[in-house]
């Protein structure tokens, strides 16, 4: 083992009271010469190195405990969609790293989030996942809050001090929500890049999303999914632009989907399931040349094109297919709409917890548990003014790519435990992340474009932002 690196969880936590106290380039040296009289510890900048990374930055406790406060604590974080708070009283419940939040819409239309967390003795105000109210009541002894967070009514009040002041109590907000065409984020930062800023080119993901709805409009429908493993959650978006892995670990289900043809279904056009995992096992050629990875600022990237609709729904020969390019059409006419079905991306991905697929209307949202438990929730939507049918499609992909019963992501969850079983065992230090550096280039829009589509330089990227938001005291932007 190099000098100066964890060697056991004890050293990790002898460092913990160090890493909070001292700047970050000094990282624990002196809490572990005190504890064994040996080797410094290395800063956090060294962890990262050219094509490589420590196994700590998957493994140790301190550092996902620095991770919730200086990532999920200062970076725009996903938290929902608008039309899941459609009307005023709406609300749901959400995350902001491991800080449970409500995302609620006040009388006025804005959308607020909130810390759920009662003012008087800390009891997480609102249970359950969504609904619609009034007023927030705490469980506990009835304080009740608006739905902007202030304290309205507060029961049996007698015996306070002085100091206390209803006005100036509340279910506090977070300090900064930005809303990107109904895709709302929230900071625990005050002050920081804006959203769009932050966003940059991803945005035209977003675009890509809501462009395919023939009115123009998506909102949120059907069920969640969820799923848990016993890993990471920095390992999740790493997989989700990793081309290298389906042949290896989806084996069983393209082996499978092989032995099936599109006759199969009723109509002749194919069955959206067997062609997903048929497409696992395009050659490596293929995700070389026609794929593609691009990568931008902030640790943003998203895969190219993967699946285009003649390959996953028989775009041609699926009559839903096409009354919706017919749907389309009608409203946006032909020239916008084959400008809008050509762009084919595969998984885009938001640093530090979000992964969307505009094309297949699927959006997956990363809850970082432990350093060795992530859990990921996945939501579909619906594109208004599409055929009806458009949507039982929507579902049958989720059940394919996202379903908890999935052929395919079951196969990706043992992945994540074994690498979250793997990386505590001490063998290698070592994480390596420097495949194909030399193919990547850069694109027109300040990011660079894989060609080798085998390349880890999405890893490297997302390691990128993670030093900039690891390293940075106390603020992580320059903007005032
Ligand atoms: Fe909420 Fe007492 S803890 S009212
Ligand atoms: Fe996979």
């Amino acid at each position: 083992m190099p000098p100066g690196f964890f060697d056991n969880p004890d050293q990790s936590q002898a460092c913990a009271a160090a890493i909070d106290v001292r700047a970050s380039r000094e990282y624990c040296a002196e809490a572990h010469r005190a504890e064994r009289s040996v080797r410094p510890m290395i800063p956090i900048t060294d962890l990262v190195r050219p094509g490589r990374v420590h196994r700590s930055v998957y493994a140790s406790r301190e550092l996902f405990k620095l991770e919730m406060e200086r990532i999920f604590g200062r970076a725009w974080i996903y938290v929902g969609h608008e039309s899941q708070v459609r009307t005023p009283g709406d609300f749901v419940t959400v995350r902001i790293g491991r800080k449970p939040m409500v995302m609620v819409r006040h009388r006025d239309g804005e959308i607020h989030v909130l810390h759920n967390q009662c003012a008087h003795r800390g009891a997480m105000v609102v249970p359950g996942e969504s609904g619609h109210t009034d007023a927030f009541v705490c469980c506990y002894h009835g304080w009740t809050y608006d739905t902007d967070g202030r304290l309205i009514d507060v029961p049996l009040q007698h015996g306070y001090p002085e100091e206390f002041d209803p006005a100036e109590t509340a279910m506090v907000r977070a300090p900064r929500v930005e809303s990107y065409r109904g895709f709302v984020f929230a900071s625990l930062a005050p002050r920081g890049p804006s959203l769009t800023e932050f966003l940059g080119h991803m945005t035209t993901s977003f675009d890509d999303m809501i462009d395919r709805a023939p009115d123009g409009e998506i909102e949120v429908a059907g069920g969640v999914f969820k799923h848990g493993y016993d890993g990471n959650w920095k390992l999740y978006l790493e997989n989700l632009c990793d081309a290298a892995h389906p042949i290896f670990v989806h084996r069983s289900s393209i082996d499978a989907a092989r032995r099936q043809d599109d006759t199969a279904h009723s109509d002749g056009s194919g069955e959206v399931a067997i062609r997903q995992m048929r497409q696992n096992g395009a050659s490596y050629e293929f995700w070389q040349d026609q794929v593609g990875i691009w990568t931008y600022p902030n640790g943003h990237s998203f895969l190219g094109d993967y699946h285009d609709d003649e390959k996953l729904v028989a775009a041609g020969r699926d009559p839903v297919f096409a009354d919706y390019i017919a749907a389309m059409e009608a409203k946006k006419g032909a020239a916008e709409t084959k400008r809008i079905l050509e762009r084919t991306r595969w998984n885009s991905n938001v640093y530090p917890n979000l992964s969307f697929m505009s094309q297949f209307r699927q959006l997956r949202v990363v809850h970082p548990v432990a350093v060795d438990r992530t859990e990921v929730y996945t939501y579909s939507f619906r594109l208004k003014g599409a055929p009806a049918k458009m949507f039982e499609d929507t579902i049958a992909f989720a059940n394919v790519t996202n379903g908890t019963g999935s052929l395919v992501l079951t196969d990706d969850l043992e992945t994540y435990g074994r690498i979250g079983a793997g990386v505590t065992s001490e063998g290698a230090d070592w994480i390596q992340i420097g495949r194909g550096y030399a193919s990547d280039r850069p694109d027109d829009h300040g990011g660079l474009q894989g060609r080798d589509s085998t390349s880890e330089v999405y890893i490297r990227n997302m390691y990128d932002a993670w030093l900039g938001y690891m390293t940075e005291l106390p603020c992580p932007s320059p903007h005032p």
